[in-house]
């Protein structure tokens, strides 16, 4: 059966460290494999702003010998000029993998369900689960480990990266905290499903209102811009009630001494994060980024072997 990467949790905690070490053997030797030298046409649609993504992707696809083929979400209409199903049932006829940057994890799951080729989840509103593998590759990089570490992420906690740090961090077997206030946290159903997966892997994850109390002997802080793609009409009320979690200095220097700061940027200095965190010595957000490429080929790879 066709595998897809929609959600974090759609690798079992043995795939998960199966694609990252595929990942760090790939950022070893990049242009070591070449599994989709056919060329493997892989479609990239991006229905919302995007820059890593596109470029980390783009440029992987490349390095594993396959062709990358940039579809205009806006251009192809998909779910307004045609149904998902039917944009789904003609790309899996040209392509041989599907790349979706898109709104709901509803239309994600559609596609999928009748392209016949692996897709693979570039954001949704509910999930980044391609961010959360860079973000596990660079973490074990920088500390030599995942499971056991406590990572704190901070802000807006039911956003598609709280959502995704809940099931994958889980799955690493980390111990996950995430803090917002009120209305910014997971719900509770995905509080469940992550720990679910945590209890096979030792993990845990809790949620703390108090940020201080979040960061407190962290090994791993992380946050997000407060306004993710398409809430932008909620920018000020989102500001307003956030600001208590912005990471900055006072804040971070109650985790560990050697915390590592990560955010997936685009980042917003001044706003969830300072610039002197952001742009400071335990900030690993540049290896992070390149690490999209990295984690992507692995998964990308990974598909194409169980197609
Ligand atoms: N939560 C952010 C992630 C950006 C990569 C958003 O959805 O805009």
């Amino acid at each position: 059966m066709t595998r897809h990467f929609l959600a974090d949790d759609d690798l079992t905690p043995a795939e998960q460290a199966e694609v990252l070490a595929l990942a760090a053997a790939l950022k070893a030797d990049p242009f070591g494999a070449k599994p989709l030298d056919g060329p493997v046409t892989v479609a990239m649609i991006f229905d919302k702003p995007t820059l890593r993504t596109q470029a980390s992707f783009a440029a992987g696809i490349a390095e594993l010998g396959g062709h990358p083929m940039l579809i205009d979400g806006a251009l192809a209409g998909i779910g307004k000029r045609e149904s998902v199903a039917d944009v789904a049932r003609v790309l899996g006829r040209q392509a041989g993998q599907i790349v979706w940057r898109t709104y709901g994890q509803d239309a994600i799951e559609e596609m999928a369900a009748y392209s016949g080729v692996p897709v693979v989840n570039a954001l949704t509103d509910e999930f980044h689960p391609c961010q959360l593998l860079a973000d596990l590759l660079t973490i074990s990089e920088h500390k030599g480990e995942l499971a056991g570490l406590k990572v704190v992420f901070l802000g807006d906690a039911a956003c598609n990266m709280g959502n995704s740090w809940a099931l994958a961090g889980a799955s690493a077997g980390m111990h996950v905290v995430l803090s917002g206030p009120d209305g910014y946290q997971p719900s509770d159903a995905m509080v469940e499903r992550a720990r679910a997966i945590a209890a096979g892997t030792g993990g845990s994850v809790s949620i703390e209102g108090d940020p201080s109390a979040a960061v407190a002997g962290a090994d791993v802080v992380i946050t997000d811009t407060w306004v993710s793609m398409g809430k932008e009409d909620e920018a000020a009320a989102r500001l307003a009630e956030l600001a208590p979690y912005q990471l900055n200095a006072a804040l971070l220097a109650g985790a560990k001494p050697d915390a590592i700061v990560m955010h997936c940027l685009p980042a917003y200095r001044g706003k969830e994060i300072t610039a002197e965190v952001l742009d400071g010595p335990q900030s690993v957000i540049w290896d992070e980024a390149e690490n999209r490429r990295h984690a992507q080929k692995a998964v990308l790879t990974w598909l194409h072997e169980r197609r």
